[in-house]
């Protein structure tokens, strides 16, 4: 059932993007952006912003824009904003923090559901590497392997909150008491999961907590958020020069300081997507909540009509996931099959999607992958509707 309380009319008009008439089912690979957080973003540049640590005014500014921006974030992860490290996205966070954290000696554990960001760091280290497999007709991750596979020299478990393209939610909190009762650190990959529904870190067990805001309506900024105490155990690559305070100390160069503006909008824009009162916290649990109901209505009419197309074979069926579905069409590649999308006006993505593990696991990557289609809280049942048309165009 869609949800009519939903406000998805006025959700949309704030998205000048959508005015085009695209159905914009590529929101995994990024989000459009709402005006506030290009006002936000303009806004910031017209007022005058200068480096931070300077003696004026627009010196302030700047500083005044990071720690609101520590503070928004935090709110919608439920973390600290001390916390909060902030960089130009979530691959370059994740690098920095894993030479920080990982080394010979080690021990860490990935799994082939995660995004090659949330792998190729931690296996680069030179740390030992333990593997969590896929089902692959489920595309589910079984937490029983775990158990074997963390032992008393595993420094750190990286696993996502969901899988990029098959939408799949693993059970994060069982995965992090495991690892936690073996004294290891919890990695999670939060840049697909963090749009589709409320989030509290906390919950998940994970000790360090991964995001990127161009997945949520916000500029191309990365974030990790981390308990300051746990940050202050840590000694990252730095200039001799740079803060050694926390969480500055693993924040390299000069910020994107207007972009950090628009991440607090678009954090703002997300606590508003529906009426409520509270603090932006609560209001964030609330909409996002909201966003995951509308999502997961109309994603049940998207793989339910994917799913009886005989010319159509969809990766996973996995028990919890966001609104993501992964699919082929019979004798079409993956690329023709968007570029025929493309053409009736319906936004999707082809390929691996970074996902290489999972892709090699499903026996799908060097045949160029699938088709993914999306939604996030902007799409609509015309967006549905107009996929599946395109689609059973093919059969
Ligand atoms: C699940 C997941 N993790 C990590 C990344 C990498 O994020 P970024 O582009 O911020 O480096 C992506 C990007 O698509 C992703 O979907």
């Amino acid at each position: 059932m869609l949800d009519p309380t939903f406000p998805i009319e006025l959700v949309r008009s704030s998205y000048p993007a959508l005015a085009d008439g695209f159905a914009y089912l590529d929101g995994a690979a990024g989000t459009q952006t709402p005006q506030p957080v290009i006002d936000a973003v303009s806004a910031a540049y017209r007022a005058g912003i200068g480096n931070v640590g300077g003696a004026f005014p627009a010196s302030d500014r700047s500083g005044a824009i990071v720690a609101a921006c520590r503070a928004a974030v935090a709110d919608l992860v439920g973390g600290h904003p001390d916390g909060v490290v902030l960089g130009p996205n979530m691959t370059t966070l994740t690098y920095r923090l894993a030479r920080a954290i990982a080394g010979p000696g080690d021990e860490v554990v990935v799994s082939r559901l995660d995004h090659d960001a949330n792998v190729r760091p931690w296996t680069q280290t030179g740390a030992t590497v333990r593997w969590a497999e896929v089902d692959p007709v489920t595309g589910e991750l079984p937490v029983a392997q775990y158990a074997d596979l963390i032992g008393e020299r595993t420094r750190l478990v990286a696993v996502t909150a969901a899988s990029n393209i098959l939408g799949t939610r693993p059970d994060v909190a069982a995965i992090a008491e495991l690892a936690h009762r073996a004294g290891a650190l919890m990695y999670v990959d939060g840049v697909h999961a963090t749009p589709h529904g409320p989030v509290d870190m906390r919950a998940l067990g994970a000790d360090f907590y991964a995001t990127s805001a161009y997945k949520w309506s916000g500029p191309h900024i990365g974030a990790v958020v981390a308990d300051p105490a746990l940050l202050e155990t840590l000694r990252p690559d730095k200039l001799a020069s740079s803060p050694d305070t926390v969480p500055e100390r693993f924040e390299t160069g000069t910020a994107a300081f207007a972009d950090l503006a628009g991440v607090t909008a678009a954090v703002d824009h997300l606590a508003a997507l529906v009426p409520g009162t509270g603090t932006r916290r609560e209001r964030l649990l609330a909409s996002m909540s909201a966003a995951e109901e509308h999502e997961l209505a109309l994603f049940a009419v998207l793989i339910e009509g994917l799913e009886t197309m005989p010319h159509v074979t969809v990766y996973g069926k996995p028990a919890r996931r966001t609104a993501t579905a992964y699919f082929n069409v019979a004798g079409h590649t993956p690329r023709q099959v968007a570029e025929h999308l493309a053409g009736l006006g319906v936004n999707v993505w082809n390929g691996h999607n970074y996902a290489w593990e999972l892709t090699g696991a499903l026996g799908i990557r060097d045949s160029g992958g699938a088709v993914r289609a999306g939604l996030v809280h902007y799409n609509d049942r015309s967006d549905v509707d107009r996929l599946l048309e395109g689609v059973a165009r093919l059969g």
